[in-house]
């Protein structure tokens, strides 16, 4: 595998790298994506019924049907080796942030620190009915009671993820934008078509950072970066990550 050479010299000499991960990045651990044809998750199930405040309300149990079933499917996952080269990557860079669209939280498994995850996790919970209980974290699967309750109020939980037509968290999404001055500034297996993820990549480059993709097909993001490259997360990240280790 051979990769240009203006990337890796830019790489080895960052100060601050931010690197921005999508569903691609988990495909190897077994997690399906959300866009590939046949198997992504958008091509079997309408995201308008599962995946939306009005397609809670409307049903609820179904709804955590089918994030109770991805839970399972993400339990059974381990961290790859897209992962664990971010973690190593974290440990030699002066600054480094990863912000991930993912839920599955295995960059939290495969041991990253400094991580923000805009699309939030399957492992939260929060109340529905606002009682202003704050989010908490279940990781049993199967789930005890379906749908689960607030422990504090006994109303209706939500998953804690970010559906369609809601904002990301605050603190979140203005960590995302800071970290968007940086040296170098990487998307990887992401479809860079939700916004305002997608977008993160193009302030990033407006603020001078030398951008690439690694993906492995072409977005609407290959055209805008300086440098696109096109193959499996799992084994671009941890060669690039051998080409740069002193
Ligand atoms: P997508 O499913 O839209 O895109 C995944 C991308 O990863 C595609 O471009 C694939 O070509 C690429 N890919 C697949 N396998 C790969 C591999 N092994 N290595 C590298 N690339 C690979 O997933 P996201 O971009 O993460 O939002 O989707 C963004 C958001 O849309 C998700 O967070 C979710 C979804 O609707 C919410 O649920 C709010």
């Amino acid at each position: 595998m051979t990769f240009p050479p203006e990337l890796l010299r830019c790489l080895v000499a960052a100060q601050r790298v931010t690197v921005l991960t999508g569903a691609g990045v988990s495909a190897e651990s077994g997690v399906p994506t959300f866009r590939d044809a046949q198997t992504g998750l958008w091509a079997k199930f309408k995201p308008e019924e599962l995946a939306t405040p009005t397609a809670f309300r409307r049903e609820p149990r179904l709804v955590w049907e089918w994030y109770a079933w991805r839970r399972q499917l993400v339990a059974k996952a381990n961290p790859n080796p897209a992962h664990l080269a971010l973690v190593e990557w974290e440990k030699r860079a002066s600054s480094f942030t990863l912000i991930t669209q993912n839920v599955d939280d295995l960059h939290v498994q495969a041991g990253t620190e400094n991580l923000l995850r805009v699309h939030g996790s399957l492992w939260e919970l929060s109340c529905w009915q606002a009682c202003g209980a704050s989010t908490w974290r279940d990781e049993s699967v199967p789930l005890q009671t379906l749908p689960p309750s607030c422990p504090a109020c006994r109303g209706l939980a939500r998953p804690g993820v970010v559906w369609f037509g809601e904002s990301l968290p605050t603190r979140e999404l203005e960590a995302a934008a800071a970290a968007c001055d940086c040296d170098v500034f990487l998307t990887v297996g992401t479809s860079a078509l939700v916004y305002p993820a997608a977008g993160l990549v193009h302030e990033a480059k407006r603020r001078g950072a030398f951008t690439a993709e690694l993906n492995l097909e072409v977005t609407p993001a290959s055209a805008e970066v300086d440098l696109a490259i096109h193959g499996p997360a799992d084994e671009l990240l941890p060669n690039i990550s051998r080409r740069i280790t002193p």
